[in-house]
């Protein structure tokens, strides 16, 4: 029996099929945030806040650029809760979150 190395070699390529699938995980991983923690306001036009997808509405605001954006959700702006009542995300996920609602990538 000389087979001992194929299993090897089948992890291997698994894992490497497997790439992909870890970036898709972390999208996955903000937009669970989103629905948990942002949504709320930035899903309802009533609350005032600029709304996931309205590229207009974010246009002024991606304007000021990414640190005033993370400034203001971590401290909180006007009706805009500090945090966006998301106590446990870092600033890569608010970044993220911000690209993700506005629909444009900050630099
Ligand atoms: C309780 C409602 C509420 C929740 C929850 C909320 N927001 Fe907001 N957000 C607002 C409102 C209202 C505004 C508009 C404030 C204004 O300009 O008057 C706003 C504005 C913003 C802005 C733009 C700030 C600027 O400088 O113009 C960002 C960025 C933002 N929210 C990020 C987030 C993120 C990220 C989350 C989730 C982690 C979140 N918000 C959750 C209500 C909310």
């Amino acid at each position: 029996m000389h087979a001992g190395k194929f299993p090897q070699r089948l992890l291997l390529s698994g894992l490497l099929a497997c790439l992909p699938l870890l970036a898709q995980a972390g999208e996955a991983e903000i937009q669970g945030v989103y629905e948990r923690s942002c949504k709320a306001c930035h899903g309802t036009p009533a609350t005032g806040a600029p709304q996931t997808g309205d590229a207009q509405a974010w246009a002024p605001r991606v304007a000021q650029g990414a640190d005033i954006l993370l400034d203001h959700t971590i401290d909180g702006y006007k009706a805009m809760p500090p945090m966006g009542m998301c106590m446990d995300c870092t600033e890569d996920q608010f970044l993220a979150l911000i690209e993700y609602m506005s629909g444009t990538s900050l630099d």
